[in-house]
């Protein structure tokens, strides 16, 4: 099976051997379509924040609300991670039983296909499901449902699920997400992860949570490291037992917890583009004035640190997977790296071996997994 190799911006044409549909591609002389053809995995993923400024529109007209494009254009610009939150929080508003869900599933799943992603583990916000006291069943049939269905007429990727809690809103609600995720594994639920506020309250409070996901077989994730210090990210893998961490990037602050992550090949989820709007990058790094190219991700990757390439909440953060693959280039990152970490998505996701070796058998490195 061929590799390729080389830089998206050298001059070496580069092909794909695709074993059941074979491309040929110029990534030199269309990046954007080189990365596009290329089967990809998205691990990192929140379904409500792929909910775009026209989808809102309509929902909101739906309940009776007419929104203005000055009020959308001014919501969907949030510069910190406590705009991301109030954004979050306002769109989702208008979520409000499972065809709405639907819709929006209808939307990411159409993008994915759109942006050449395989599979995706899509992580749903439970905890707000929960807070607005909707069935949780019901949403979760509707998504399914979509995705399902599309992927069975090769209309979007594989998908499987994370329950997601929210770290504000405590310990009880989080177990209750648990219990839930864990009545779904056989409808493809394979995580419990916990979202939102790092700095509100401590993992500690989550351990009983945690320990009956683990005892139910589900995987563990959390957030951790991504407005909050390394010592959260050491927290999720030493108090919880997270498997794979959402965003991680604290962890370019302390030397030791790189090696830490690099020997016991902990994964770290990086969204590029979401750290920057969340202006978590800037709190990371204590700088100011700083672009993607000032991200961690190379440092991160070249440490030996297994990484994966995600968009977080594509429409609130106006990016695509894609998008995140081109702003890696442009941190330096070779063609043939890229191509690693779309490979190692494959291999941290949450798969089967029969199923991974199916997917890994689509960007043809079966032979070399
Ligand atoms: N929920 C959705 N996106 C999130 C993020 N970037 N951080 C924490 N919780 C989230
Ligand atoms: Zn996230």
């Amino acid at each position: 099976m061929s590799v390729p190799t080389g830089s998206l911006r050298g001059s070496t044409p580069v092909s794909l051997r695709f074993p059941t549909e074979p491309t040929r591609v110029t990534p030199d002389s269309d990046p954007k379509s080189f990365l596009r053809k290329l089967p990809k995995a998205e691990l990192h993923l929140h379904l409500e924040g792929a909910l775009s400024p026209p989808r809102v529109a309509a929902l909101a007209k739906k309940y009776g609300v007419e929104l203005t494009a000055a009020e959308l254009q001014q919501r969907y610009n949030a510069r910190s991670f406590a705009q991301f939150l109030e954004l979050y929080k306002w769109a989702t508003s208008f979520l409000r039983e499972p065809e709405d869900y639907a819709q929006l599933a209808q939307d990411a799943c159409a993008n994915l296909q759109e942006e050449g992603v395989v599979y995706a583990e899509i992580t749903l916000s439970i905890g707000v499901m929960l807070l607005r006291k909707q069935d949780v069943r019901a949403n979760f049939r509707a998504i399914r449902k979509v995705f399902v269905e599309r992927s069975a007429a090769s209309q979007g990727p594989t998908a499987q699920f994370i329950f997601d809690a929210v770290r504000q809103f405590g310990p009880a609600p989080a177990m209750e997400i648990v219990e839930l995720a864990a009545e779904h594994r056989e409808q493809g639920v394979v995580a419990f992860g916990l979202g939102g506020d790092e700095l509100s309250l401590p993992f500690s409070e989550f351990q009983p949570a945690y320990k009956r996901a683990a005892q139910t077989g589900l995987h563990l994730l959390a957030h951790a490291g991504e407005t909050g210090g390394p010592e959260q990210i050491r927290d999720a893998i030493d108090l919880l037992g997270a498997e794979r961490i959402g965003h991680g990037i604290a962890a370019i602050r302390d030397p030791s917890l790189m090696t830490r992550l690099a020997q016991r090949k902990v994964p770290l989820e990086i969204c590029p583009t979401s750290n920057l709007r969340t202006n978590a990058l800037k709190l990371q790094l204590n700088g100011s004035d700083l672009s993607l190219l000032d991200h961690p991700l190379p440092k991160l990757f070249r440490a030996g640190i297994p990484v994966s390439l995600s968009t977080d909440d594509p429409a609130m953060f106006h990016t695509t997977l894609v998008e995140e693959y081109l702003h890696a280039s442009k941190m330096g990152l070779s063609l043939d790296e890229l191509l690693q970490i779309n490979r190692a998505a494959f291999h941290q996701a949450f798969l089967p071996a029969d199923r991974r070796s199916a997917l890994l058998l689509r960007i043809g490195t079966a032979s070399s997994a």
